[in-house]
């Protein structure tokens, strides 16, 4: 996988922080948090397979797990990016870039990652930041969904992905006064091959429901939720937090479904906070 780093290894005596991107973005969306950590944090972010510069790879949803785990969304001969493998690869980094435990920061998509690392590699994991993400798993309506986006891809790619989807991803606030954040958000999508949009949407629809598992949780947890996030909006980010033993919650103002880059002060606020009473 593809991997920005913040820091050498040496400069990471308090630590690791490993930030999992959302779908269907890449690792550059944490530049704004890479450039603002703390004293002695190393922050990675990687591209997971298939987005931004790592190549996909992976069987097809037949050679690999057959139709549960394409979850009717992949073709047999289409590779399915399951949570369990894109936990494998997390795990895989924080054993050989953080000495084998990181504190953990996904969104969306890299939220439903990390319940599958906690679940799978629970020693990997010393802290959890959930960013505007959910732990339930899709409903129906939601899998029909993805069944339509999948083909839309495979027709047209990932422009009218990119279309359908901002409105949704961000706050109408950044969507009238930043256009940076818009073109930039635009470009990620713009650049995610069919392949990897099939792939992650046929992982997405068969990952486990992580609601019994948010009790068990035992490392520090933050949720953090955008004021006007549309996708996972606010009182399911509280419920998720109530359900987490200790988890704090922090609302960001003016923001969406991509909080760290709508606002990007106010996240690295929580997450320094965060960071600093671990
Ligand atoms: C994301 O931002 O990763 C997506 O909204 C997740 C999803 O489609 O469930």
């Amino acid at each position: 996988m593809y991997i920005r780093d913040s820091g050498s290894r040496d400069q990471a005596t308090q630590g690791c922080i490993v930030f999992i991107h959302g779908f269907p973005f890449d690792g550059s969306m944490w530049q704004p948090q890479l450039d603002a950590l703390p004293e002695g944090w190393r922050g990675l972010a990687p591209d997971l397979p298939g987005f931004g510069r790592s190549p996909l790879n992976g069987q097809p949803s037949k050679a690999s797990a057959g139709r549960r785990q394409g979850s009717g969304i992949a073709r047999d001969d289409e590779p399915v990016l399951s949570m369990g493998r894109l936990a494998g690869e997390i795990a895989d980094l924080i054993d050989g870039e953080c000495d084998g435990t990181a504190v953990v920061c996904g969104l969306s998509m890299g939220g439903y990652v990390s319940f599958e690392l906690v679940r799978r590699h629970p020693g990997r994991v010393r802290g959890l930041i959930l960013v505007d993400t959910r732990a339930e798993a899709d409903s129906d309506e939601a899998r029909e969904n993805r069944l339509l986006m999948a083909q839309t891809a495979r027709d047209s790619g990932s422009g009218p992905i990119a279309t359908t989807m901002i409105p949704d991803l961000l706050a109408g606030s950044t969507r009238q006064a930043r256009p940076d954040i818009v073109d930039r958000v635009r470009s990620m999508i713009l650049a995610v091959p069919a392949a990897t949009v099939v792939g992650a949407l046929a992982g997405m629809a068969a990952r486990h429901d992580s609601t019994g598992d948010l009790a068990t949780i035992e490392v520090p947890t933050l949720v953090v939720v955008g004021d006007q996030d549309a996708i996972t909006p606010p009182d399911g980010a509280r419920r998720m937090a109530e359900a987490i033993p200790g988890a704090t919650l922090e609302v960001i103002p003016d923001a969406g479904h991509v909080s760290n880059l709508e606002n990007p002060d106010a996240f690295n606020r929580a997450m320094g906070g965060f960071l600093g009473d671990l």
